[in-house]
């Protein structure tokens, strides 16, 4: 059998995804579920003084309205990264959009209707909303403690990051805003809960079961050992649905209070609201460089929004400006503003996306400064170590990234001069930039289990967000044991699985591959051992060093038997291991994916309107698994960056108000907006990272893919966007 790693297979979950057997957290058919809709503040700051619930509990089908004055009891979590109070166990409104109240009907449509004719006032206090109001705000804190927060590193004898900068021959000083992006995967934010002596059942699409069903236990207050989380198939998710919010805690308690199960699925405008966005950030880059393009300084700045209510700290510099170039003196100063804004939440490369949209337009501004092409410039600069920890790559083949892709893309060809390719009514422009992203190989844990019908279940508790996990655990286990695809059954999405990587941080792939073929070998010396020791099995007695396996059979000389016949013999259903994680890479090294992006875009002369004509990026990931998958997660990477770039923006209103609340406002890229997308990847095995060689690109492709769509567009028009997404009045003068 030849290897299936790298291969095109087609999705493994496919045929159940598009005839609709799939099911999804909001589709599994419960006995006498009840349905609840939430009721939300219409202020942003302030409090609760009375709500009118009479005409509620009268509607048709009504089983319950909560209040803060009449409420289940809850409770907060303590977690950095997710919203820090109690809903509804107090009058007080933090966010525009707060939950105030919940109803719960026999339909949908009943909880809907009723949940309208709550009436609620007011006392209302005035809201932070805006970055100005805010500045300089607080540092960052670092996700892992101890972890250096804004990291300098300055030459021998420079006193500051300043004086390194005015010491330089060039100078590049740009400042950058982007407006909140909102979370919109195709399922909306859904719980459905289901009590059963005591213990908690949850169907939730999320990308972390466990920590879900942790965060749920605390909020519900029970011990974490009675809930479950199920999450099966996941309708996407871009960071939106790693916390339990509190619409699930909602669910939860209102089912236990009445005794049948509750869903609540929010609608797209409260899943918006309530469910984290990616902040209002402001950045501000320094870049200082010698005459030849050599980087002498580096400062990167930022200020992002951060809700009283908790949310995501947002760092953008750390892993693009502390990772991508070589240079002598590096600064940052990252910070968070109090806002009174609904959560924030980390979006799809949370820190990098808008981290290298910043860095990589101002490297393009330092290229157009020194009059010097921007890969020759990035090139001049590529590191051997990480300039901040000195440490080296398990592998960063970076240079090679950049070479193919001006190749591929035929970069030679450009016109340095803005504005001076003209084609009838459009100026054409091409622009490039950089990806990184770091890559994660914390050990984790999978359960194998070779079964008497001759298929091998693969379990863990990672969900598949829609990125194809299924599919490359299926492959990975197909070839770590020699057996069919068709016979590897890969079962995900459960906190009551073994413990298995979280889909976040592009570490689904980089986590699990490893862990699967660690059980692979486990699973090979439990069935040795099990062939020599089993009654009336040919290898009864024998040494286990003198038998092999091999695609799914225990071999010795003359005599061979599938697992499946070892199993009859034994009277067993099946034999299953779930071995220790396997040994972490070496912590001395750092890992990172990479990658370089190069666009090409029209610009309406008259217009403004931007198109984008063609893109290509290349990329370094070590091995790719399963390409039809790894491609798809890419290309989505770049879409999302255009879409960031062009498109996709949710203003907050001075009243604390989203902009949008529906996919008709708020604009993502659909295929009108999209070219064809030339992705590749440099193949081969990083072997210092893990056993796979595989570094993960969930994220990587949504990394500096909006800063190539802007550096195009000042090639296309010598008009320089400092401020996302780029709209059509900034580009006509
Ligand atoms: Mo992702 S933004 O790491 O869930």
């Amino acid at each position: 059998m030849s290897t299936p790693i790298g291969s095109d297979i087609g999705r493994v979950d496919g045929r159940l995804k598009v005839t609709g057997a799939a099911r999804y957290s909001a589709d599994h058919p419960l006995d006498r579920v009840a349905h609840a809709h939430v009721v939300v503040s219409a202020i942003s700051r302030g409090r609760v003084r009375s709500m009118n619930v009479d005409d509620a509990r009268g509607a048709p089908g009504v089983l319950a309205v909560y209040t803060p004055f009449a409420a289940p009891r809850l409770y907060p979590v303590a977690h950095i990264m997710v919203e820090n109070y109690a809903v509804l166990q107090d009058p007080q409104v933090r966010f525009r959009g707060q939950v105030i109240g919940v109803v719960v009907a026999e339909t949908p449509e009943q909880a809907r209707d009723a949940a309208a004719l709550v009436t609620a006032e007011y006392d209302e206090t005035p809201a932070r909303t805006s970055l100005s109001a805010g500045l300089p705000g607080v540092p960052v804190f670092p996700l892992e403690e101890g972890a250096p927060v804004n990291p300098t590193v300055l030459a021998p004898g420079v006193a500051s990051i300043d004086a390194a900068l005015s010491a330089s021959a060039v100078l590049v000083d740009a400042a950058f805003t982007q407006q909140p992006q909102s979370h919109v995967p195709i399922e909306p934010q859904n719980t459905t809960a289901v009590w059963q002596n005591d213990h908690l059942t949850v169907y939730s699409g999320c990308h972390v079961p466990p920590l879900f069903a942790l965060m749920l236990a605390t909020r519900v207050g029970v011990t974490p050992d009675r809930v479950r989380v199920i999450s099966t198939f996941v309708g996407g998710g871009f960071g939106s649905k790693v916390p339990a919010w509190s619409d699930a805690a909602l669910a939860a308690v209102a089912a236990r209070e009445l005794g049948r199960p509750v869903r609540l699925v929010l609608t797209r405008e409260q899943s918006m609201i309530l469910a984290g966005h990616r902040p209002l950030i402001t950045q501000r880059v320094r870049l200082g460089a010698d005459r030849d393009g050599t980087l002498n300084a580096l400062s990167h700045d930022s200020a992002a929004e951060m809700s009283a209510v908790g949310g995501w700290p947002t760092a953008p510099a750390a892993q693009t400006s502390g990772v991508l170039y070589r240079t002598r003196n590096l600064a940052m100063d990252q910070r968070l503003v109090e806002l009174d804004t609904p959560a924030t939440r980390a979006m799809r490369a949370p820190d990098e996306a808008p981290g290298a949209f910043a860095l990589e337009t101002a490297m393009d501004e330092l290229a157009v400064a020194l009059g010097m092409d921007p890969v020759e410039l990035r090139l001049r600069n590529e590191p051997t170590t990480v300039p901040v920890t000195g440490q080296a790559w398990t592998s960063r083949r970076m240079a090679d990234c950049y070479r193919i892709g001006a190749e591929r893309f035929g970069w030679a060809d450009r016109n340095p001069v803005p504005g001076a390719r003209v084609e009838g009514d459009w100026s054409i422009g091409v622009g490039m930039a950089s990806a990184v992203y770091p890559a994660h190989a914390t050990p984790t844990q999978v359960r194998m289990r070779m079964r008497d019908d001759g298929n091998v279940v693969v379990s863990a508790s990672t969900p598949d967000l829609g990125t194809g996990t299924y599919t490359m655990v299926s492959i990975v286990a197909s070839d770590a044991l020699g057996v069919p695809i068709a016979q590897i059954t890969p079962e995900l999405g459960d906190s009551s699985l073994p413990l298995g990587g979280a889909a976040v941080g592009s570490r689904g792939t980089s986590m699990l591959a490893p862990a699967i073929q660690t059980a692979a070998q486990a699973l090979i010396t439990a069935l040795t051992d099990l062939a020599v020791q089993t009654t009336g099995s040919p290898f009864q007695g024998r040494d286990p060093a003198t038998l092999t396996y091999r695609q799914g059979r225990i071999e010795a000389g003359v005599d061979s038997a599938s697992f499946a016949e070892l199993l009859a013999m034994a009277r067993m259903p099946a034999v299953e291991v779930t071995p220790p994680p396997p040994t972490p890479q070496a912590e001395s090294l750092a890992a990172n994916g990479f990658g370089a992006h190069f666009c090409e875009v029209r610009v309406n002369r008259f217009t403004g309107e931007i198109r984008v004509n063609r893109f290509t990026s290349v990329f370094d990931v070590g091995r790719v698994i399963s390409a039809r998958t790894a491609r798809s997660q890419l290309v989505g990477g770049i879409v999302f960056g255009i879409g960031g770039a062009l498109l996709e923006a949710n203003p907050i209103e001075e009243n604390g108000r989203f902009a949008s609340g529906n996919l008709a406002d708020y604009l993502v890229a659909v295929n009108a907006d999209i070219p064809a997308i030339d992705v590749s990847w440099l193949d081969y095995s990083d072997t210092a990272f893990s056993s796979a060689g595989a570094r993960g690109l969930g994220e990587l492709g949504n990394v500096g893919s909006s800063a190539a769509v802007g550096n195009a567009v000042y090639n296309a028009t010598g008009i320089r966007v400092r401020d996302l997404p780029i709209t059509l009045d900034t580009l006509i003068g």
